[in-house]
């Protein structure tokens, strides 16, 4: 074991690094330009039942220290993915797979967890109960602690593998959301999606992205993900994979001060696609300059006060 190494629910991760879900595809894209077998595991596009073409254009919009995007789930859905992408994916990449999936309802969350829970590549289910680009669904669902326990339990009953909740921040009480997911049986927690925001155009006085509102990301928000992070991981049991503007390795341990077990990357994917396999390279040195021997030992380990 190296001092990289951690566990999350029960599956040994060379390192904590965690490309995010819609920002790593289904790996086989980057594995064009490096090895991806360097990362900790990576969380392939978010799918659903159906297929999805996403929402109209223009669904990107930049602003300072980070991006808004309102893809909308695109995605080839559940059987294309299990017939093509996955094929592609485990040609190049030899490790556990986080699956990360969305539907519309319960009854689809528990369809698409069904069918894929077959595929021996998958390590761990990702659930999304935070997309903010979609009116039904997703964040519908992630913003309600009940809804979102249905979700998990529905899930819980279809698989064995573990089931990690991804909720929204946007959001008046994350712990009790996350508390609620935990007794439905999650094994993990994942946070934070993105920021609800919106950009308008000054000459048309239109709202840049098409579907108005997007999902904003970037280092803008990793603040408000390490105090969300902290919230969680200091009032549930279960690991807490951290996300949310991490774009270095020096973000990575402050993550994980707060108590992430693991660490999403994925804003940084956009704008280097090399930006994982930099910070695992980088994340020796800081973890020498901070004096720390093994990077499990941060876990969780700020001090109050
Ligand atoms: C999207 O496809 O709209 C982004 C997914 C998400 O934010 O959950």
């Amino acid at each position: 074991m190296g001092r990289l190494n951690v566990t999350l629910c029960g599956i040994e991760l060379d390192n904590p690094i965690i490309p995010a879900s819609g920002t790593f595809g289904f790996g086989y894209e980057f594995a064009e330009i490096y090895d991806i077998n360097c990362l900790g595991t990576f969380s392939f596009k978010g799918t659903t039942k159906e297929p999805r073409l996403g929402n109209p254009l223009p669904r990107v919009a930049e602003c300072a220290s980070g991006m808004i995007n309102s893809v909308g789930l695109q995605n080839p859905g559940v059987h294309k993915v299990i017939s093509d992408e996955l094929p592609k994916m485990r040609k190049c990449f030899h490790k556990p797979v986080m699956a990360n999936i969305s539907g519309f309802s319960v009854d689809e969350y528990a369809y698409v967890a069904s069918a894929l829970d077959g595929e021996p590549d998958i390590g761990w289910f990702e659930v999304n109960v935070s997309c903010p680009n979609v009116h039904k669904g997703g964040a519908v669902i992630g913003s309600d602690a009940c809804a979102s326990a249905d979700v998990v339990r529905a899930v819980r009953a279809v698989t064995k593998k573990p089931v990690i909740v991804k909720l929204s921040p946007n959001v008046t009480d994350i712990v009790s959301i996350a508390k609620s997911c935990e007794d439905a049986g999650a094994d993990g927690i994942s946070l934070i999606n993105t920021l609800l925001g919106m950009r308008i155009d000054k000459r048309t006085r239109r709202p840049v992205i098409a579907n108005v509102m997007g999902g904003f990301s970037g280092p803008a928000v990793f603040p408000v993900a390490v105090r969300m992070v902290y919230q969680v991981a200091h009032a549930v049991g279960v690991p807490v994979v951290g996300m949310g503007g991490v774009s270095s390795a020096e973000d990575v341990v402050e993550m994980m001060l707060a108590g992430a077990t693991a660490v999403g990357v994925g804003a940084a994917n956009l704008v280097d696609p090399y930006a994982c396999k930099n910070i695992i390279n980088d994340l020796p040195g800081v973890l020498d300059k901070y004096k720390i021997g093994d990077i499990k030992e941060i876990i969780g380990g700020v001090k109050n006060g």
